[in-house]
Protein backbone atom coordinates (compact mmCIF):
# COMPACT_ATOMS: atom_id res chain seq x y z
CA UNK A 1 0.00 0.00 0.00
CA UNK A 2 2.62 2.39 0.79
CA UNK A 3 4.64 1.73 -2.00
CA UNK A 4 1.09 2.50 -4.15
CA UNK A 5 0.96 5.75 -2.24
CA UNK A 6 4.45 6.24 -2.55
CA UNK A 7 4.41 5.11 -6.78
CA UNK A 8 1.23 7.78 -6.75
CA UNK A 9 2.96 11.03 -5.36
CA UNK A 10 5.96 10.19 -7.68
CA UNK A 11 3.64 10.22 -10.46
CA UNK A 12 1.50 13.46 -9.50
CA UNK A 13 5.26 15.14 -9.02
CA UNK A 14 5.89 13.95 -11.94
CA UNK A 15 2.98 15.54 -13.77
CA UNK A 16 2.76 18.88 -11.81
CA UNK A 17 6.50 19.28 -12.97
CA UNK A 18 5.58 18.81 -16.40
CA UNK A 19 2.33 20.98 -16.27
CA UNK A 20 4.49 23.41 -14.58
CA UNK A 21 6.98 22.88 -17.15
CA UNK A 22 4.32 23.29 -20.35
CA UNK A 23 2.67 26.68 -18.82
CA UNK A 24 5.44 28.22 -17.80
CA UNK A 25 6.92 28.33 -21.58
CA UNK A 26 7.51 31.48 -22.91
CA UNK A 27 5.21 32.41 -25.60
CA UNK A 28 6.68 34.77 -28.10
CA UNK A 29 4.97 36.65 -30.73
CA UNK A 30 6.32 35.79 -34.70
CA UNK A 31 7.40 38.12 -37.48
CA UNK A 32 3.99 38.11 -38.77
CA UNK A 33 3.33 41.00 -36.03
CA UNK A 34 5.42 43.46 -37.49
CA UNK A 35 3.32 45.67 -40.08
CA UNK A 36 5.45 47.69 -42.84
CA UNK A 37 6.17 50.97 -41.01
CA UNK A 38 8.21 54.15 -41.47
CA UNK A 39 9.16 55.44 -37.43
CA UNK A 40 7.67 58.81 -36.40
CA UNK A 41 10.26 59.79 -33.60
CA UNK A 42 8.03 62.65 -32.28
CA UNK A 43 5.54 59.87 -31.42
CA UNK A 44 8.08 57.53 -30.22
CA UNK A 45 9.38 60.29 -27.69
CA UNK A 46 5.91 60.96 -26.93
CA UNK A 47 5.79 57.30 -25.64
CA UNK A 48 8.51 57.84 -23.33
CA UNK A 49 7.25 60.53 -21.66
CA UNK A 50 3.96 59.28 -21.23
CA UNK A 51 5.61 55.20 -20.27
CA UNK A 52 8.09 56.77 -17.64
CA UNK A 53 10.82 54.87 -18.81
CA UNK A 54 13.65 56.96 -17.17
CA UNK A 55 11.88 57.12 -13.39
CA UNK A 56 13.28 53.19 -13.78
CA UNK A 57 15.70 53.34 -16.09
CA UNK A 58 17.69 55.99 -15.15
CA UNK A 59 21.67 55.71 -13.75
CA UNK A 60 22.54 55.56 -10.08
CA UNK A 61 23.33 58.54 -8.13
CA UNK A 62 26.02 60.53 -8.96
CA UNK A 63 26.56 58.53 -12.42
CA UNK A 64 27.22 61.48 -15.68
CA UNK A 65 24.06 61.98 -17.69
CA UNK A 66 21.80 61.64 -15.52
CA UNK A 67 19.16 62.05 -18.46
CA UNK A 68 19.87 58.97 -20.69
CA UNK A 69 17.72 55.61 -19.34
CA UNK A 70 21.35 53.73 -19.00
CA UNK A 71 20.04 52.01 -15.41
CA UNK A 72 21.31 50.82 -11.99
CA UNK A 73 19.26 52.88 -9.87
CA UNK A 74 17.73 50.58 -7.69
CA UNK A 75 14.16 49.98 -7.82
CA UNK A 76 12.91 48.44 -4.14
CA UNK A 77 9.65 46.15 -3.89
CA UNK A 78 8.26 44.19 -1.66
CA UNK A 79 10.18 41.23 -3.17
CA UNK A 80 13.53 42.25 -3.54
CA UNK A 81 15.48 45.15 -5.29
CA UNK A 82 15.73 45.93 -8.96
CA UNK A 83 18.05 47.45 -10.81
CA UNK A 84 16.41 48.04 -13.89
CA UNK A 85 18.81 47.80 -17.52
CA UNK A 86 20.35 49.85 -19.32
CA UNK A 87 17.63 50.40 -22.20
CA UNK A 88 20.13 53.10 -24.35
CA UNK A 89 20.93 51.83 -27.67
CA UNK A 90 24.63 50.32 -26.39
CA UNK A 91 25.58 47.29 -28.37
CA UNK A 92 27.17 45.51 -25.27
CA UNK A 93 25.11 46.67 -22.27
CA UNK A 94 22.28 47.94 -23.51
CA UNK A 95 19.43 47.51 -26.21
CA UNK A 96 21.28 48.20 -29.83
CA UNK A 97 21.68 44.64 -30.62
CA UNK A 98 17.95 44.11 -30.68
CA UNK A 99 15.58 43.45 -33.25
CA UNK A 100 12.09 45.11 -33.63
CA UNK A 101 10.84 41.66 -32.75
CA UNK A 102 12.65 41.20 -29.60
CA UNK A 103 11.77 44.70 -28.52
CA UNK A 104 7.99 44.17 -29.09
CA UNK A 105 8.20 40.94 -27.16
CA UNK A 106 9.95 42.42 -24.09
CA UNK A 107 7.23 44.95 -24.22
CA UNK A 108 4.12 43.11 -24.84
CA UNK A 109 5.44 39.56 -23.68
CA UNK A 110 7.59 40.20 -20.93
CA UNK A 111 9.91 38.03 -22.86
CA UNK A 112 13.73 38.69 -23.07
CA UNK A 113 15.42 37.89 -26.31
CA UNK A 114 16.83 34.35 -24.75
CA UNK A 115 13.12 33.48 -23.80
CA UNK A 116 13.21 34.62 -20.15
CA UNK A 117 10.79 35.58 -18.42
CA UNK A 118 10.79 39.54 -16.83
CA UNK A 119 9.17 40.25 -13.44
CA UNK A 120 6.21 42.13 -13.73
CA UNK A 121 8.38 45.11 -12.20
CA UNK A 122 9.08 46.02 -16.23
CA UNK A 123 5.09 46.90 -16.22
CA UNK A 124 4.86 45.26 -19.15
CA UNK A 125 1.18 43.88 -17.93
CA UNK A 126 0.39 47.72 -19.30
CA UNK A 127 2.64 48.30 -21.91
CA UNK A 128 1.13 45.02 -23.70
CA UNK A 129 -1.92 47.01 -24.39
CA UNK A 130 0.29 49.31 -26.98
CA UNK A 131 -0.10 49.16 -30.39
CA UNK A 132 2.66 47.30 -32.18
CA UNK A 133 3.03 50.64 -34.31
CA UNK A 134 3.24 52.71 -31.24
CA UNK A 135 6.04 50.34 -29.91
CA UNK A 136 8.47 50.51 -33.44
CA UNK A 137 7.99 54.16 -32.78
CA UNK A 138 9.30 53.85 -29.16
CA UNK A 139 12.09 51.52 -30.17
CA UNK A 140 13.30 53.62 -32.73
CA UNK A 141 13.19 56.88 -30.73
CA UNK A 142 15.22 54.71 -28.19
CA UNK A 143 17.93 53.87 -31.03
CA UNK A 144 18.23 57.46 -31.49
CA UNK A 145 19.24 58.44 -28.06
CA UNK A 146 22.90 58.34 -27.08
CA UNK A 147 24.33 54.87 -26.37
CA UNK A 148 26.06 54.58 -22.83
CA UNK A 149 28.43 51.66 -21.91
CA UNK A 150 27.63 50.46 -18.63
CA UNK A 151 30.27 48.95 -16.78
CA UNK A 152 28.15 46.92 -15.38
CA UNK A 153 24.40 45.81 -15.38
CA UNK A 154 24.17 45.33 -12.09
CA UNK A 155 21.98 42.15 -10.74
CA UNK A 156 18.41 41.63 -9.39
CA UNK A 157 18.67 41.39 -5.95
CA UNK A 158 15.85 38.57 -5.54
CA UNK A 159 15.80 35.32 -3.66
CA UNK A 160 15.49 32.19 -6.22
CA UNK A 161 15.40 34.67 -8.51
CA UNK A 162 15.94 32.01 -11.52
CA UNK A 163 13.44 29.73 -10.14
CA UNK A 164 11.05 32.58 -9.78
CA UNK A 165 11.07 33.75 -13.16
CA UNK A 166 9.88 30.51 -14.49
CA UNK A 167 7.25 30.73 -12.19
CA UNK A 168 6.31 34.32 -13.63
CA UNK A 169 5.36 32.84 -16.79
CA UNK A 170 2.83 30.66 -15.02
CA UNK A 171 1.85 33.63 -13.38
CA UNK A 172 1.51 35.30 -17.07
CA UNK A 173 -1.21 32.85 -17.91
CA UNK A 174 -3.38 34.34 -15.45
CA UNK A 175 -2.08 38.04 -14.76
CA UNK A 176 -1.56 39.09 -18.67
CA UNK A 177 -4.00 40.12 -20.18
CA UNK A 178 -1.94 40.72 -23.39
CA UNK A 179 -4.24 42.20 -25.70
CA UNK A 180 -4.18 45.43 -27.47
CA UNK A 181 -6.37 48.56 -26.43
CA UNK A 182 -9.65 48.28 -28.39
CA UNK A 183 -11.18 51.98 -28.90
CA UNK A 184 -14.84 52.45 -27.42
CA UNK A 185 -16.81 53.78 -30.18
CA UNK A 186 -19.36 55.48 -27.80
CA UNK A 187 -17.40 57.48 -26.89
CA UNK A 188 -15.10 60.91 -28.25
CA UNK A 189 -11.83 60.06 -29.81
CA UNK A 190 -10.30 62.24 -26.96
CA UNK A 191 -11.75 60.16 -24.23
CA UNK A 192 -10.24 57.09 -26.27
CA UNK A 193 -6.83 59.21 -26.37
CA UNK A 194 -6.98 59.09 -22.47
CA UNK A 195 -8.09 55.62 -22.22
CA UNK A 196 -5.21 54.05 -24.35
CA UNK A 197 -2.77 56.51 -22.35
CA UNK A 198 -3.81 55.57 -19.54
CA UNK A 199 -4.00 52.04 -19.25
CA UNK A 200 -1.01 51.18 -21.69
CA UNK A 201 1.94 53.43 -21.92
CA UNK A 202 0.96 55.54 -18.76
CA UNK A 203 0.67 52.08 -16.75
CA UNK A 204 -1.62 54.01 -14.42
CA UNK A 205 -3.21 51.08 -13.26
CA UNK A 206 -0.26 49.19 -12.19
CA UNK A 207 -0.40 51.81 -8.78
CA UNK A 208 -4.05 53.44 -8.74
CA UNK A 209 -5.85 49.70 -9.33
CA UNK A 210 -5.52 47.30 -6.45
CA UNK A 211 -4.76 43.73 -6.16
CA UNK A 212 -5.65 40.70 -5.71
CA UNK A 213 -4.04 37.95 -3.33
CA UNK A 214 -1.64 36.58 -6.64
CA UNK A 215 -0.78 40.28 -7.46
CA UNK A 216 -3.03 40.56 -10.40
CA UNK A 217 -4.40 44.04 -11.01
CA UNK A 218 -7.83 43.26 -9.60
CA UNK A 219 -9.53 45.03 -12.70
CA UNK A 220 -13.57 45.30 -10.87
CA UNK A 221 -11.84 48.15 -8.99
CA UNK A 222 -10.09 49.80 -11.72
CA UNK A 223 -8.43 52.43 -10.61
CA UNK A 224 -10.06 52.72 -7.55
CA UNK A 225 -6.24 53.25 -5.31
CA UNK A 226 -4.84 50.88 -2.86
CA UNK A 227 -1.86 49.83 -0.68
CA UNK A 228 0.99 51.03 -2.51
CA UNK A 229 2.57 48.41 -4.81
CA UNK A 230 5.95 49.21 -3.90
CA UNK A 231 5.99 48.29 -0.39
CA UNK A 232 5.01 51.95 1.87
CA UNK A 233 1.84 54.11 2.11
CA UNK A 234 -1.20 53.99 -0.10
CA UNK A 235 -2.11 55.48 -3.56
CA UNK A 236 -5.12 57.34 -3.80
CA UNK A 237 -8.27 56.19 -5.98
CA UNK A 238 -9.01 57.66 -9.30
CA UNK A 239 -12.75 57.13 -9.44
CA UNK A 240 -15.27 60.08 -8.95
CA UNK A 241 -12.76 62.81 -8.50
CA UNK A 242 -15.40 65.89 -9.46
CA UNK A 243 -17.81 64.27 -6.80
CA UNK A 244 -15.36 64.42 -4.14
CA UNK A 245 -14.28 67.62 -4.66
CA UNK A 246 -10.45 67.08 -5.56
CA UNK A 247 -10.82 68.39 -9.03
CA UNK A 248 -13.24 71.19 -10.63
CA UNK A 249 -13.28 70.12 -14.27
CA UNK A 250 -10.86 68.35 -16.70
CA UNK A 251 -8.81 71.96 -17.03
CA UNK A 252 -7.91 71.53 -13.28
CA UNK A 253 -7.00 68.39 -13.73
CA UNK A 254 -5.46 69.01 -16.79
CA UNK A 255 -3.10 71.81 -14.88
CA UNK A 256 -2.18 69.14 -11.81
CA UNK A 257 -0.92 66.76 -14.55
CA UNK A 258 0.87 69.19 -16.07
CA UNK A 259 2.33 71.47 -13.40
CA UNK A 260 1.77 69.48 -9.92
CA UNK A 261 3.16 70.84 -6.76
CA UNK A 262 4.27 73.97 -8.47
CA UNK A 263 0.59 75.25 -9.19
CA UNK A 264 0.08 73.25 -5.38
CA UNK A 265 -1.49 70.44 -6.65
CA UNK A 266 0.47 68.48 -3.57
CA UNK A 267 -1.62 65.29 -3.66
CA UNK A 268 0.39 65.08 -7.00
CA UNK A 269 4.10 64.98 -4.96
CA UNK A 270 4.81 61.27 -3.26
CA UNK A 271 5.46 57.70 -4.06
CA UNK A 272 6.49 57.97 -7.35
CA UNK A 273 3.48 60.27 -8.58
CA UNK A 274 6.14 63.24 -8.39
CA UNK A 275 8.04 61.41 -11.47
CA UNK A 276 5.22 60.61 -13.25
CA UNK A 277 4.04 64.05 -13.10
CA UNK A 278 7.63 65.35 -14.50
CA UNK A 279 6.57 62.87 -17.19
CA UNK A 280 3.29 64.20 -18.11
CA UNK A 281 4.85 67.87 -18.15
CA UNK A 282 6.50 66.28 -21.19
CA UNK A 283 3.69 65.42 -23.54
CA UNK A 284 1.68 67.67 -25.81
CA UNK A 285 -1.56 69.40 -23.62
CA UNK A 286 -4.14 67.54 -26.13
CA UNK A 287 -2.81 64.55 -24.47
CA UNK A 288 -2.35 65.37 -21.03
CA UNK A 289 -6.32 66.59 -21.39
CA UNK A 290 -7.34 63.50 -23.05
CA UNK A 291 -5.67 61.84 -19.92
CA UNK A 292 -7.87 64.35 -17.46
CA UNK A 293 -10.78 63.57 -19.88
CA UNK A 294 -10.73 59.68 -19.36
CA UNK A 295 -10.06 59.76 -15.71
CA UNK A 296 -12.68 62.08 -14.62
CA UNK A 297 -15.34 59.99 -16.47
CA UNK A 298 -14.37 57.08 -14.26
CA UNK A 299 -17.18 57.21 -11.37
C1 LIG B 1 8.22 50.72 -12.82
C2 LIG B 1 9.57 50.59 -13.34
C3 LIG B 1 9.78 50.48 -14.84
C4 LIG B 1 9.31 51.30 -15.83
C5 LIG B 1 8.40 52.50 -15.70
C6 LIG B 1 9.90 50.82 -17.07
N1 LIG B 1 10.69 49.72 -16.83
FE1 LIG B 1 11.74 48.68 -18.20
N2 LIG B 1 12.31 47.35 -16.77
C7 LIG B 1 12.06 47.48 -15.42
C8 LIG B 1 12.68 46.36 -14.70
C9 LIG B 1 12.61 46.13 -13.19
C10 LIG B 1 13.29 45.54 -15.67
C11 LIG B 1 14.03 44.23 -15.43
C12 LIG B 1 13.02 43.12 -15.22
C13 LIG B 1 13.62 41.77 -14.83
O1 LIG B 1 14.82 41.71 -14.51
O2 LIG B 1 12.92 40.76 -14.89
C14 LIG B 1 13.04 46.21 -16.96
C15 LIG B 1 13.49 45.71 -18.18
C16 LIG B 1 13.29 46.34 -19.40
C17 LIG B 1 13.77 45.84 -20.66
C18 LIG B 1 14.63 44.58 -20.87
C19 LIG B 1 16.07 45.00 -21.00
C20 LIG B 1 17.07 43.89 -20.99
O3 LIG B 1 18.28 44.19 -21.12
O4 LIG B 1 16.71 42.72 -20.86
C21 LIG B 1 13.37 46.72 -21.64
C22 LIG B 1 13.63 46.63 -23.13
C23 LIG B 1 12.64 47.77 -20.98
N3 LIG B 1 12.60 47.52 -19.62
C24 LIG B 1 12.09 48.85 -21.64
C25 LIG B 1 11.33 49.84 -21.01
C26 LIG B 1 10.71 50.93 -21.71
C27 LIG B 1 10.84 51.21 -23.20
C28 LIG B 1 10.02 51.66 -20.77
C29 LIG B 1 9.14 52.87 -20.98
C30 LIG B 1 8.05 52.73 -21.94
C31 LIG B 1 10.22 50.98 -19.49
N4 LIG B 1 11.03 49.90 -19.67
C32 LIG B 1 9.68 51.41 -18.29
C33 LIG B 1 11.33 48.48 -14.81
C34 LIG B 1 10.65 49.49 -15.47
C1 LIG C 1 4.43 54.71 -9.14
C2 LIG C 1 3.03 54.67 -8.77
C3 LIG C 1 2.08 55.59 -9.53
C4 LIG C 1 1.83 55.62 -10.88
C5 LIG C 1 2.46 54.79 -11.98
C6 LIG C 1 0.79 56.63 -11.07
N1 LIG C 1 0.44 57.18 -9.88
FE1 LIG C 1 -0.90 58.71 -9.61
N2 LIG C 1 -0.48 58.74 -7.64
C7 LIG C 1 0.39 57.88 -6.99
C8 LIG C 1 0.47 58.27 -5.58
C9 LIG C 1 1.30 57.57 -4.51
C10 LIG C 1 -0.36 59.40 -5.43
C11 LIG C 1 -0.55 60.23 -4.14
C12 LIG C 1 0.57 61.25 -4.14
C13 LIG C 1 0.52 62.27 -3.03
O1 LIG C 1 -0.47 62.31 -2.27
O2 LIG C 1 1.49 63.06 -2.94
C14 LIG C 1 -0.95 59.66 -6.74
C15 LIG C 1 -1.83 60.70 -6.99
C16 LIG C 1 -2.47 60.91 -8.20
C17 LIG C 1 -3.50 61.92 -8.43
C18 LIG C 1 -4.08 62.87 -7.39
C19 LIG C 1 -5.30 62.23 -6.75
C20 LIG C 1 -5.96 63.09 -5.72
O3 LIG C 1 -6.75 62.53 -4.93
O4 LIG C 1 -5.72 64.31 -5.67
C21 LIG C 1 -3.86 61.83 -9.75
C22 LIG C 1 -4.89 62.67 -10.48
C23 LIG C 1 -3.05 60.78 -10.34
N3 LIG C 1 -2.23 60.23 -9.36
C24 LIG C 1 -3.12 60.39 -11.66
C25 LIG C 1 -2.29 59.43 -12.24
C26 LIG C 1 -2.28 59.12 -13.65
C27 LIG C 1 -3.17 59.77 -14.69
C28 LIG C 1 -1.33 58.16 -13.82
C29 LIG C 1 -0.86 57.52 -15.11
C30 LIG C 1 -0.41 58.44 -16.13
C31 LIG C 1 -0.73 57.87 -12.52
N4 LIG C 1 -1.35 58.65 -11.58
C32 LIG C 1 0.27 56.94 -12.32
C33 LIG C 1 1.11 56.83 -7.55
C34 LIG C 1 1.20 56.57 -8.92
Amino acid sequence: MKKKIATLVAALCVFGAAAFFFISQPQPLDGAVLPAHTADLKNGEILYNAGGCISCHKPAKGVKQQKLPSGGAPLHTPIGTFYPPNITPDKATGIGSWTQLQFVNAMKRGLSPDGKHYFPAFPYTSYTHMTVGDLLDLHAYLLSLKAVETSSNKQTEIFGAPILRRGVGAWKRLGLNAVTFKPDAKQSARWNRGAYLVSGPGHCNECHTPRNFAMMSDFSKRLAGGPHPEGKGKVPSLVGLIARKKFKDIDDLNSALRYGEILGYEDMSSGGMGDVQTNMSKLPESDTKAIAEYILSLN
